[in-house]
């Protein structure tokens, strides 16, 4: 077998055979295929895509390139979440206490964001002392005292996809359904998660831009659960607009404690209750109340005692950028339109992202919208606030909110779009 027959096979519109896909992913992970080679599969695989065979064979390769976690010892069922990525989603940060302090174990293994979406390790990142690489035993420890971990995957765990996900992000091949549904699988499978709630945003923040779209993705990653015997459900949720009134790490942070701490933003609570409600149901939790155990305190509970685990200090100042732009209302009248990309690509370019992997992420920075879709807002009131170490970034942020909100006449009528949709 060679890589130069295996890209010809795609490049062509073919089938790639299972003997094809084992050897190309064993021998990338081995360093046997190189970096160029495999980009240019990947972009065949973009073009020509892939079918459901392939995809599910190119997954159990890439689960096969590395080792699998076992929790079958630990005392309660385990139950992890998966979101596709979005702006503002800090929705694992208040969910995985929560979903403990309901009685499941969560190994919650999580990325870093890179482009315009956020990553839930650079937002944990910002409280002082918190440690996102741990031991497996650790992780063990931690889900056996306080019930959740959120950390980074372990170096053994689906290398392949390590690999590949960082060529895909710098070949333009990361939004494609048979690429993407094989990553986020091939990781959770290895995981040995019992059960899998997928949450595949659709919007302009998202990976997928269109419904259809998501809602393939969407059965594509619950198939190759189901393959793999992984109690796997998905929902669709909305991604047009960020979620929550944050976008950036410590921002983040702190309005996903707020949520702990029985306020924050409507659909914020709404989204980590619903994606709480599965989890729980997938785990045979089904008479667990997720909204009592955000409002007696036992969810924050479980926040402190799991930041704590992983050397973190729960009561610790979060860090707050030196400088801030405050954006005013240009109108009154009624906010129609917020839209997620722009409001993410500007929190990046204050800094809130990485542009290259080796990138350091001002923790402060970000923006806070002072309105949501819906709201009234009145010219010359602050709109959105711009936060930055580095000011004179500031108006590179600005041209991405250029004609990322509309704001209608007073009275206008607006029905806002349901966050689950379906
Ligand atoms: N998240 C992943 O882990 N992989 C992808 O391909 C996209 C999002």
């Amino acid at each position: 077998m060679d890589a130069i027959s295996v890209i010809r096979t795609k490049r062509d519109r073919e089938r790639l055979s299972d003997e094809q896909i084992d050897w190309v992913i064993d021998a990338y992970t081995r360093g046997e295929v190189a970096d160029e080679q495999m980009s240019a599969l990947a972009m065949a695989i973009f073009l020509n895509g892939m079918d459901r065979a392939e995809i599910a064979r190119w997954t159990a390769a890439m689960i096969n390139s590395g080792e699998r976690m076992d929790f079958s010892t630990l005392p309660r069922t385990t139950a992890d979440k998966h979101s596709t990525g979005g702006v503002g989603d800090k929705i694992t940060l208040p969910l995985a206490p929560l979903v403990a302090a309901c009685g499941a174990a969560v190994p919650q293994l999580s990325g870093r964001g890179l482009g315009h979406t956020g990553g839930t390790l650079d937002k944990l990142e910002s409280i002082p002392g918190w440690r996102a690489d741990i031991s497996n035993e650790e992780m063990m420890r931690a889900l056996t005292d306080v019930g959740a971990v959120i950390c980074a995957p372990g170096s053994g765990l689906a290398p392949a996809d390590k690999k590949l996900y960082a060529l895909r992000d710098v070949t333009s091949t990361v939004d494609c359904i048979p690429l993407i549904a094989s990553s986020i699988m091939s990781k959770k499978i290895a995981e040995g998660t019992g059960s899998l709630v997928l949450d595949v945003k659709v919007g302009s923040g998202a990976f997928m831009k269109e419904i259809e779209k998501a809602r393939e993705l969407a059965e594509t990653m619950v198939g190759l659960g189901r393959d793999h015997g992984l109690h796997t459900v998905a929902l669709l949720t909305d991604m047009s607009t960020p979620l929550g009134l944050t976008a950036g790490n410590a921002l983040e942070v702190r309005e996903s404690v707020e949520v702990l701490a029985g306020g924050g933003p409507a659909d914020v609570i709404e989204l980590t209750l619903a994606l709480a409600r599965e989890m729980l149901d997938a785990a045979g939790l089904k008479d667990a109340d997720p909204a009592k155990a955000l409002a007696d305190g036992s969810a924050m509970d479980a926040w402190r005692r799991m930041i704590a685990a992983q050397g973190g200090d729960p009561g610790a100042a979060l860090p707050v950028a030196r400088e801030t732009h405050v954006v005013m209302a240009p109108s009154t009248g009624v906010l129609t339109r917020l839209d997620a990309l722009g409001v993410g690509v500007a929190a990046w370019r204050l800094g809130a992202g990485r542009a290259r992997k080796e990138d350091v992420v001002q923790m402060g920075a970000g923006i806070e919208m002072h309105a949501k879709p819906g709201d009234v807002v009145t010219a010359g009131r602050p709109l959105l606030t711009l936060h930055t170490d580095t000011p004179e970034r500031f108006e590179y942020a600005l041209e991405s909110l250029t004609g990322a909100y509309d704001i209608a006449a007073p009275g206008t009528e607006f029905t806002a779009s349901p966050i689950v949709l379906d």
